[in-house]
Order: C-alpha cells, then structure tokens, then sequence
C-alpha cells in the first residue's frame, strides 16, 4: 500500500470510490446527491496539486485507488491555523490500516503547512469511523443538531479535532 498526492488521472478512480461508498447502506458520507463529475474531480484535483491550502492524498494498492483523505483549509484568518478534513476506504479494503495511514499523512501536510488544528464532521452512527478516530486521538468537540441535509431530514453530526503537535525532539 502506497500513500501519494492525488494526481488529475485519478479523477475517475476517486469518483467511483466516493460513489462506491456513498451507495453503502451505512449512511456514511455528508453528501447524498451525486458526487462531483470526472471532469469536475479532474479540474479539483488539478487546482488542489500546487494549492497551499488544501490537499488530496490516495491510498493505492497494486495501481488501484483505494482510498482517499481531502484537507481544506479555512479560510477565515483567525482560523486558518484549522484545516477540516474528510476520509474513505473502500469497503473490501478496511481494517488494514488505511484510514489511519492517510490520517498520519494529513498529520504530515498539516505539519508542513502550519496547521495546528484538523477537524472533522462525523455521523453519530458511524461507529468504525468514530472508533478510528477516537483510537487516533481526535477528541470530540461537540454535537452539530441537525447540521447536516440528509433526504428530508436535518440530522445531528460530531465535530471532532485533532490538536497538531509538532514531533517532541
Ligand atoms: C472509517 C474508515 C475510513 C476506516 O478506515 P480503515 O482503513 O478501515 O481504518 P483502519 O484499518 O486504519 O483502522 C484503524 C483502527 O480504527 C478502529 N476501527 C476502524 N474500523 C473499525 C470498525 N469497523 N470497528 C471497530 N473499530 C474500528 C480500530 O481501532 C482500528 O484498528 P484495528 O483494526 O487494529 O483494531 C472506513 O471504515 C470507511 O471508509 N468508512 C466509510 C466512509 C466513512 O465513514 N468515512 C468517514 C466519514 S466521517
């Protein structure tokens, strides 16, 4: 298994996977309307490649795409020391330590790029990610109550974070 900066080529691996994801029955990703298009992840992944501020990294297994973890930046000055995150594995793939893998790795960009904070939103039934990230030691900050658009329904969501500390010496 490989951890790498996304390339514009996997555009279409990464549209399959988050559709791949997204039609699992365990409600797991924020988004239920159609992931972005190819030529729409092309074109973000493109802009993302040199972007200070934000960053796509893939987990690849023998060439295939398996797994993907995007960081943003806010862009609020008095919070720009906080980046949001978002994670995917597919699911024959979990349990192999590849969600943890590309979270050292986004622990890495943050490093390199001065942010002191990662945050995420995360389904109160999502208990494998929930696990994940306690276990990587994200504290949980708080309950956004009916943050999220899900069908007809405003449902809850966790704000977790993650305080970047650099290596102790
Ligand atoms: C959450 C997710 C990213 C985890 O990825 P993963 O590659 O399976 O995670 P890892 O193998 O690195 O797991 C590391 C640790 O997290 C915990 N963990 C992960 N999945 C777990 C599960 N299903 N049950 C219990 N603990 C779990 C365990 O402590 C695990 O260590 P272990 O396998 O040695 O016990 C993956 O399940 C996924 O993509 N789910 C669907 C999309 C999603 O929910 N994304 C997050 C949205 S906020």
């Amino acid at each position: 298994m490989r951890i790498r900066p996304a390339e514009p080529g996997d555009a279409g691996q990464l549209v399959s996977l988050a559709e791949q994801v997204g039609r699992e029955p365990g409600d797991f990703l924020l988004t239920t309307d159609a992931w972005r298009t190819v030529g729409e992840e092309r074109r973000y992944l493109r802009a993302v490649r040199h972007h200070p501020d934000a960053a796509v990294f893939v987990a690849e297994v023998d060439g295939v795409v398996v797994g993907r973890l995007s960081l943003a930046r806010d862009t609020h000055g008095a919070s720009h020391h906080v980046a949001d995150l978002g994670l995917m594995v597919a699911a024959s793939y979990r349990r192999r330590g590849i969600g943890w893998a590309l979270l050292e790795r986004a622990v890495e960009w943050a490093l390199a790029a001065g942010v002191r904070k990662l945050e995420l939103h995360v389904f109160p039934w999502n208990e494998p990610a929930l696990r994940l990230y306690e276990a990587f030691g994200f504290a949980r900050e708080g309950l956004r109550v009916g943050h999220y658009a899900r069908g007809r329904e405003d449902v809850d969501a966790i704000l977790m974070a993650y305080r970047v500390e650099p290596p102790a010496r």
